[in-house]
């Protein structure tokens, strides 16, 4: 009777709830490990806004990156060397997040979708808004990995399903808000087809006035994958191909009428010194700075 009564205080009440914490834990190590293709990538961005935490000046400031990747079990320092995507990670990142701050300061009605958030701490780094709606789409194995790392509230969920199916498109258009389409890191994935048809999607479902941020990959990386820094370091079988970019952004509008590009910025501009010596150099030759540089971008539906 005394042994039971021990064994329950000891083992059922202590160390059961315990043993629960680790193999919850465990579970996201293990899902993580398992990643391969684009999104095994959220691994990379993930590692890239982690790292910065600990630059003197950090291009942004992310502590849920730091503190999710400490949890995972991988091997990031496959990474170490590639310190321009980890600096050109952040950069994009931390542009893509004045842009969404600007346009939630002038819509703070606005329903928010993230398409192909990975790990993405963006909700958190602009104070969790008080918008109608924050959604993170993702793929159903990373949402599986980011319900343990983030925390759903009445304003902010998570979706496991494609970009490309159209359900997310009639759940954001049902709430009749402006809305903001933020989709970074992910279309370069994807062939021109694919992409085409999914901008011809968009401006057909969503009614709203729509913003859309999103990057375009550097043109001249198209078909590259393995010579990229961070993505050259991932397992041969595991790598995806950038399949997608454009020359001129400016082209994506001729996909339909009712896309207009709004903004346009060269990352390089941005880079504060933090890409490496030669490509500073060599960004300041026009033919390489439209050819080599990323861009992040944005665009409105408007119906006309
Ligand atoms: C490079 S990661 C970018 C993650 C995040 N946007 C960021 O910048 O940290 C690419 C993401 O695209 C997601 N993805 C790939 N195919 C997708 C699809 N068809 N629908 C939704 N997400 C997809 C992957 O699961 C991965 O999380």
């Amino acid at each position: 009777m005394a042994f039971s009564f021990l064994y329950h205080l000891l083992f059922v009440k202590k160390y059961v709830p315990l043993l629960k914490i680790i193999l919850k834990n465990n579970r996201t190590m293990n899902q993580a490990n398992k990643l391969t293709q684009v999104p095994e990538t959220m691994l990379i961005t993930l590692w890239a806004k982690a790292t910065e935490n600990n630059h003197p000046k950090p291009l942004l400031k992310d502590p849920k990156a730091a503190e999710i990747i400490s949890k995972i079990d991988y091997d990031f320092s496959k990474f170490k060397k590639a310190s321009f995507s980890q600096a050109g990670v952040c950069i994009r990142a931390s542009l893509i997040d004045k842009q969404a701050a600007a346009f939630i300061k002038a819509h703070p009605d606005a329903v928010v979708i993230q398409l192909g958030a990975g790990l993405d701490a963006r909700y958190e780094r602009l104070g969790c808004p008080e918008v109608t709606h924050w959604y993170d789409l993702d793929l159903p194995e990373v949402i599986a990995l980011r319900k343990q790392c983030f925390t759903e509230t009445d304003r902010y969920s998570f979706l496991a399903m494609s970009l490309f199916d159209d359900a997310w498109m009639h759940l954001i258009t049902a709430f009749h808000k402006p809305i903001l389409v933020i989709v970074e890191g992910v279309l370069m994935y994807f062939d021109r087809q694919q992409v085409q048809a999914f901008f011809k999607k968009l401006c057909q479902e969503l009614s709203q006035p729509t913003t859309i941020v999103m990057d375009i990959l550097a043109y001249s990386l198209v078909g590259h994958a393995k010579n990229h820094d961070s993505l050259g370091a991932m397992q041969k079988n595991d790598r995806p191909e950038f399949k997608w970019s454009e020359k001129e952004s400016q082209l994506i509008e001729q996909w339909h009428p009712y896309l207009h590009l709004d903004k346009e910025y060269f990352m390089s501009d941005y880079n504060q010194g933090r890409y490496p010596f030669i490509f500073r150099v060599l960004y300041k030759l026009p033919y390489f700075y439209k050819r080599f540089n990323q861009r992040v971008v944005q665009f409105s539906i408007v119906k006309r």
